[in-house]
């Protein structure tokens, strides 16, 4: 086993009742998943350093915010493995920490009005876990379920319509009368056992909300929004003989002035790379095709969210320029960048990005042109070979709505 001493940042603390205390620690550099609760002992406090201010701002007298280092294995829930040393300190704002555990923000409204109140406490995860269907999941960040089940030690989620309950038994009487075995709204993609549902934020406004409570304990850096009515929701499942199973979904707003087609993207953790963040991400672009515009996830992406755009992108472009290799319209081919943007609904700023990060832009004679090597071209078709699931837009049964005439949505 591989140990290092890295440098963590206390967010806050709490008694133990043998009279010690447990600190809540960030890793500096290390995405919030990794964050937890460690002993004293677990600690370098040899080393600690005193919270810096920036352009002489008050430091609050409970800002406890220290800096420690701390000899562990540093080790991702989501597999993601990392080994590399403790960084520099370049966390210097000051944070509010709460002394104690805080008992959690009201069970109502929105977080994002409240951000600024609860960043303490939002920062500190408050499930334990969540049992959905037949997986268990170790949540990664926090989400304002009601503060008296974050106090068990498991919350119970009926797997089709997302209410959450305390126990067992009571998920058991729920199953009873809760006759739903898919999402609610309107199936709009079938094929095989892959099925995605269209869910309206307004007119299935619980599901949304048990959706969106769900979705927040795996996403990290988007706000929740209680006000769901201005998304629609996008439930991709799996079939089999007792239902048909949520893997994943995204949200995207129903108006977007940005032409955002991605609000919010999630696979869950017990289905993660098995491929259904691609197809989620195959089947937002297939939309914005029908809708005839030029989609982008709505930004910052996550450290996830930008791997899995960045496959996807790099597939969907380097498809998208063997195909016009194969049949180039012109001699010599000529195919511009605005033109790729069209044929993949990608916008021009992702095309770029991702032409550089393949690193097929060169500067040629005074123009910049696109450079395929064979080498490039095998990787490509080889790992075409892999993605076996593809979304097929013949099983697309859906028409764009023009929210704008719609005089509330
Ligand atoms: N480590 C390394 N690479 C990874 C990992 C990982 N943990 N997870 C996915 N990838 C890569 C895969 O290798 C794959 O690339 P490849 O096919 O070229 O090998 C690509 O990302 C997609 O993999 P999938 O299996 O299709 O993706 P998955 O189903 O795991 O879903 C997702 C990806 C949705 C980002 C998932 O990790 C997730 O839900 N994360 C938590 C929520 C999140 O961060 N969402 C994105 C926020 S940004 C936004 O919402 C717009
Ligand atoms: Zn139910």
């Amino acid at each position: 086993m591989y140990f290092d001493w890295i440098e963590g940042e206390i967010v806050a603390k709490r008694p133990l009742e043998n009279g010690k205390q447990e600190f809540y620690i960030h890793y500096i550099d290390y995405n919030k998943r990794l964050d937890e609760w460690v002993s004293d002992d677990q600690l370098d406090v040899n080393k600690i350093k005193l919270p810096q201010t920036k352009n002489s701002r008050p430091v609050s007298p409970t800002a406890m915010l220290n800096k420690v280092s701390r000899k562990r294995k540093i080790e991702d829930t989501n597999g993601y493995s990392s080994s590399h040393s403790a960084n520099s300190d370049t966390d210097d704002s000051p944070t509010i920490v709460p002394p104690i555990v805080p008992a959690g923000p009201p069970s109502t409204g929105s977080l994002s009005q409240n951000q600024n109140t609860y960043d303490g406490l939002t920062r500190i995860k408050n499930v334990q876990q969540i049992e959905m269907g037949k997986a268990r999941m170790t949540p990664w960040y926090f989400s304002p379920y009601p503060q008296e089940l974050c106090n068990l030690p498991v919350i119970y989620i009926c797997e089709f319509c997302l209410k959450y309950l305390k126990s067992s038994n009571c998920l058991k009487r729920h199953k009873l009368k809760c006759k739903l075995y898919h999402p609610p709204g309107n199936e709009i993609y079938r094929k095989n056992n892959i099925s995605v549902f269209e869910i309206d934020g307004r007119k299935n406004k619980n599901y949304a909300q048990n959706l969106c409570l769900l979705a927040k304990l795996f996403l990290d850096h988007k706000t929740l929004y209680y006000d769901t009515d201005p998304f629609l929701f996008y439930v991709m499942t799996e079939y089999d003989q007792f239902g048909l199973h949520m893997v994943g979904y995204f949200s995207k707003e129903k108006e977007s002035s940005e032409d955002y087609n991605v609000a919010c993207i999630l696979t869950l953790p017990c289905h993660q790379k098995k491929g259904y963040g691609r197809l989620l991400i195959e089947f937002s672009y297939l939309l914005s095709q029908v809708e005839g515009k030029l989609g982008s996830p709505e930004k910052p992406l996550s450290d996830l969210g930008l791997l899995s755009y960045r496959s996807y992108w790099s597939n969907a472009v380097l498809e998208a320029l063997i195909q016009y290799l194969d049949s180039p319209t012109e001699s010599p081919p000529s195919l511009t960048i605005l033109e790729l943007c069209d044929r993949l609904c990608m916008k021009k700023e992702d095309v770029i990005s991702t032409l550089q990060h393949l690193n097929l832009i060169h500067y040629y004679k005074g123009q910049y042109i696109i450079c395929l090597s064979n080498e490039i071209i095998d990787q490509h078709r080889k790992s075409m070979f892999r993605r076996k699931v593809r979304i097929d837009e013949k099983y697309l049964q859906w028409q764009p709505k023009d929210w704008s005439k719609r005089g509330k949505w």
